[in-house]
């Protein structure tokens, strides 16, 4: 026999960035981050996980390509879902799996995300997510939410996000043994309705510098890097949180923008430099600033993750169509690497 699940989690875009960890096996982060989740429809990864006695060991396919478990990222949320595992039932097939068996199964995993892989899309988080969710599912695991974070957290940081639709916190906590370093959900998927994000893809290529060793760098060599986690972080985190409460666009923008600012301010404070953004991205922070500016107020919002694909996030449609008329007349497609745009019609569904 074999017993599967399957399940979908969207990535999700920071809008406070987590960069930097006090804690690299536990995965414990030096601030507090904030970040929308996205549509499942647009960037998600899609999961199924599979258990039968027949398996003579755990294996894993990422995209249609196998990738080693051992010791890696899946692994240990593997083994904390395992630990968790509870009896499971399926009358249907017949099958009756004790809570002390969960130990001797093997699982096979297969996983694929519908968006370019380490590209800066946090592509890491919808995996991860969604890999602790649906083993979660599979194994009967009666966790809630909060737990399941905690687990996503230890494969990959910004999973711990992924775990809630709308606006999620993730608190970067104070015990040593990371228990209290949990994502919580700020507002529902049905909060900010009007909020339409556009994603402008300036290049789908692997990152050359992965977020993992690139804020182990920023932490051992980065001065800016604990101003802003000391310093800067905690009061915008209080501030977004408010923007996020009463919907204030204005705020919401400002803050998104300058906090994305600063995370590619240390990633260049950090020796040696690290560039995520290119030549394109830096076009598209002008072509916003600008239009901000000649409006008084912002109009769109822009994030950039570690990679240089645009998120812009508009507060309605007029603004979304007003961005991709502007993205369009400023990257023709013929003489510029800007490949697509994504468009949600609803940002966070
Ligand atoms: C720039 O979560 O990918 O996207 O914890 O080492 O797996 P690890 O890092 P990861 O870092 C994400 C960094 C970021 C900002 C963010 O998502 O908050």
């Amino acid at each position: 026999w074999v017993l599967m699940a399957t399940g979908r989690s969207p990535t999700n875009i920071a809008v406070i960035k987590y960069w930097g960890k006090r804690d690299e096996a536990l995965i414990l982060p030096v601030n507090d981050s904030i970040s929308v989740t996205l549509d499942p429809d647009h960037l998600s990864a899609t999961t199924t996980v599979a258990v039968s006695p027949s398996f003579p060991s755990d294996r894993m396919w990422l995209n249609g390509k196998e990738i080693s478990l051992s010791g890696g990222r899946f692994q240990s949320c593997l083994r904390e879902i395992r630990k968790r595992a509870q009896n499971v039932e399926d009358e249907k097939k017949g099958i009756r799996i004790k809570k002390e068996d969960w130990g001797k199964l093997h699982v096979h995993i297969a996983s694929y995300n519908n968006f370019p892989t380490a590209a800066g899309l946090a592509s890491s988080a919808a995996g991860l997510a969604c890999f602790v969710f649906t083993l979660g599912k599979l194994m009967n695991v009666k966790e809630d939410c909060g737990e399941l974070s905690s687990i996503a957290r230890q494969g990959s940081g910004s999973a711990c996000r992924s775990i809630y639709g709308g606006f999620v916190k993730w608190c970067m906590g104070k015990n040593n043994d990371g228990s209290d370093s949990i994502a919580v959900q700020l507002a529902d998927e049905t909060h900010w309705n009007d909020l339409v994000i556009i994603i402008a893809v300036v290049s789908s290529k692997q990152k050359e510098t992965s977020s993992t060793s690139g804020m182990r760098d920023s932490v051992e060599t980065s001065p800016l890097l604990q101003y802003r986690a000391q310093t800067v972080v905690p009061e915008r985190v209080l501030k977004m949180e408010e923007a996020i409460k009463s919907r204030n666009f204005e705020s919401f923008a400002r803050l998104t923008c300058a906090d994305s600012n600063q995370f590619h301010a240390v990633c260049l404070d950090t020796s040696p430099p690290i560039f995520y953004m290119n030549d394109t991205s830096h076009r598209i922070i002008s072509l916003v600033e600008k239009w901000n500016q000649s409006e008084g107020t912002p109009q769109v919002a822009y994030t950039f993750d570690a990679g240089p694909n645009a998120v812009l996030i508009a507060p309605n449609r007029k603004n979304a169509t007003l961005l991709l008329q502007k993205l369009l007349y400023y990257f023709p497609p013929q003489d510029n690497d800007l490949r697509s745009y994504m468009v949600g019609d609803k940002s966070i569904l």
